[in-house]
C-alpha cells in the first residue's frame, strides 16, 4: 500500500527562550479525504504552532477496511503508522494492545463531558485506549426540491421510500434526467455494508449480529425479510453498481444530482452543500422504519484518537489528542464540516443547532442509546471476522448468488464457530 506523508511547516514562536530541546515532530493518521483532512491539518497545525512542535499528517487509505488492514500489518511488525491514530469506533478492542492508556492524561470531568456509550467503547481491559473525537449515525439525505416538485412527503417507512423513489426516478428520467436513481447507499462488500444491513434488520426488529451476551439472533423471519427487500432494490431503485459503492461512490452519485435519496453519515450533508446545484435542496431525516411495527434506527459509527505505544513522545502526542478532542475543536468541526460531536453540551449549543437543526434529533438518539451498536466489544479480536462474515453473507444475497434464508442460516453457524476459536 502506498503511503505518502505531508509535513506541515510550522513556525516556532520562541519568545526569546529556546524551546527546541522539547520541540517534537508528532505524526497523526487522520481522515484522508477533503474537508476531513483539511480540518485535521488546521487544528493539529494550530496546536503545533501554539506549543512549538511540528506535525506530520500521514496519508491513509480511503476505505475503513483498508485502514484497519494497514494498522494490523504494522501491529504484526511492532510499529505504528503514526504517533496519534484516528480509530474507528469498532477498533479499540482489536487494536488496544498497540495503544497507551490515556487515563493519566485526561481527568474524570473532561471524560464525563462525552456520551457514556462512546467512552465505554474506548475502555478495554480497564484501560482508556482512546478519547472520542466525533461520532456518526446513519441518516437519510433527500432532495427537498424533488419531493416538493412532486408533492411527496419525506418517507417514514421503507415501503414509502420505495414508492417515492420509484415515482421520482421514473418521472425525472422521462423529463430527460436519464441517469436518475431513487436510492443510493453503501453496498460494497465491506464495513459500510455491515452498517447499512444492521440498520435494515434492526428497522424490522430482526435481532442482531451478536448480543452483549454473545448470542447471534440474526437468523429470523424479519431479518430475512429485511435483506430480501434490499435485494429487490438492486436495479429497480438503486443502480446495480451500488454493490460496489462505499461512502465515496454513493456521495458522488448523489452530488452529481443522480439520486433522490441517500443513506450516509452526517458529514455528507455539509459536503452536499458545497455543490452549487444542491445548495439549500438537501434535507436530512432518520432512516425509515420497517413497517408500522418497525423502528427508526441508525448504526453508531464514529472515530476516536489514540496514542501509539510505539510513539517516542507519548506525553506530547497525548497533549495533541487532548486538544483535538476538546469542546472548542469539536464545535469547530461541527460548524465547519457537520461532524457530530461526542461532547453532550454541544447538542444544546444554539449556534450549532441553528446551523444543523437535525443534530437535536441525533443527540436524543445518542442520549437515549437507541442506536445499533456493532458488537466490537463483545467479539473483541474476532470483530473483523464477524463483520466480514456478515457483509459477505448479505452481499451474496444482494448480488443474487444466494437467498437470504440460507445465507443468514449459514452465517449463524459461522458465528457460533467463531465463538469457539
Ligand atoms: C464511517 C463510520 C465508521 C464506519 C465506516 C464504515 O466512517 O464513522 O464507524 O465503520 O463509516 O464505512
Amino acid at each position: 500500500m502506498k503511503k505518502t506523508s505531508l509535513a506541515i511547516a510550522v513556525s516556532a514562536v520562541c519568545f526569546g527562550i529556546s524551546l527546541s530541546a522539547q520541540a517534537a515532530n508528532i505524526s497523526i493518521a487522520c481522515g484522508g479525504v477533503g474537508k476531513e483532512l483539511l480540518l485535521c491539518k488546521t487544528h493539529a497545525g494550530a496546536w503545533a504552532k501554539k506549543n512549538d512542535h511540528t506535525v506530520t499528517i500521514v496519508d491513509m487509505p480511503k476505505l475503513v477496511t483498508d485502514q484497519l488492514a494497514l494498522h494490523q500489518l504494522n501491529s504484526r511488525n511492532n510499529r505504528a503508522v503514526a504517533d496519534v491514530i484516528q480509530v474507528d469506533v469498532i477498533w479499540p478492542s482489536l487494536l488496544a494492545d498497540d495503544f497507551i492508556d490515556l487515563s493519566d492524561y485526561v481527568d474524570e470531568e473532561t471524560l464525563n463531558q462525552h456520551f457514556e456509550a462512546i467512552v465505554a467503547v474506548n475502555q478495554v481491559n480497564g484501560q482508556l485506549v482512546g478519547i472520542p473525537w466525533f461520532t456518526d449515525l446513519g441518516i437519510l439525505l433527500y432532495r427537498k426540491d424533488l419531493l416538493n416538485k412532486y408533492q411527496l412527503p419525506v418517507p417514514t417507512t421503507w415501503t414509502e421510500l420505495e414508492s417515492t423513489a420509484k415515482k421520482i426516478q421514473k418521472k425525472e428520467r422521462l423529463a430527460g434526467n436519464s441517469k436518475m436513481w431513487g436510492f443510493v447507499w453503501q453496498g460494497k462488500a465491506s464495513e459500510g455494508l455491515t452498517c447499512n444491513a444492521l440498520e435494515w434488520i434492526s428497522s424490522y426488529r430482526g435481532g442482531t449480529l451478536m448480543t452483549q451476551q454473545g448470542q447471534s439472533t440474526v437468523y429470523n423471519p424479519p431479518a430475512i425479510k429485511a435483506i430480501n427487500r434490499a435485494a429487490d432494490w438492486i436495479g429497480t431503485l438503486s443502480p446495480p453498481e451500488v454493490l460496489t459503492y462505499s461512502e465515496a461512490e454513493a456521495r458522488e452519485q448523489f452530488e452529481q444530482g443522480y439520486a433522490v435519496f441517500m443513506r450516509h453519515w452526517p458529514r455528507a450533508w455539509h459536503l452536499s452543500q458545497l455543490v452549487e446545484s444542491l445548495k439549500g435542496y438537501v434535507g436530512v431525516s432518520v432512516l425509515p422504519k420497517g413497517g408500522s411495527s418497525g423502528q427508526h434506527t441508525s448504526t453508531l459509527g464514529g472515530w476516536q484518537l489514540s496514542v501509539s505505544k510505539y510513539s517516542k513522545h507519548p506525553d506530547i502526542a497525548a497533549d495533541l489528542v487532548r486538544y483535538l478532542t476538546s469542546q472548542s475543536v469539536q464545535k469547530d468541526r461541527a460548524m465547519e464540516g457537520s461532524y457530530l460531536p461526542t461532547i453532550k453540551a454541544l447538542y444544546q449549543d444554539q449556534e450549532v443547532l441553528k446551523k444543523f437543526p437535525f443534530f437535536s434529533e441525533l443527540g436524543s438518539i445518542l442520549e437515549n442509546n437507541t442506536m445499533v451498536v456493532r458488537p466490537s466489544n463483545v467479539t473483541g479480536k474476532q470483530y473483523d471476522k464477524v463483520s466480514r462474515a456478515f457483509w459477505n453473507a448479505v452481499h451474496s444475497v444482494l448480488s443474487g448468488k444466494a437467498n437470504a434464508r440460507d445465507s443468514l442460516k449459514i452465517l449463524s453457524g459461522k458465528l457460533e464457530q467463531l465463538k469457539s476459536e
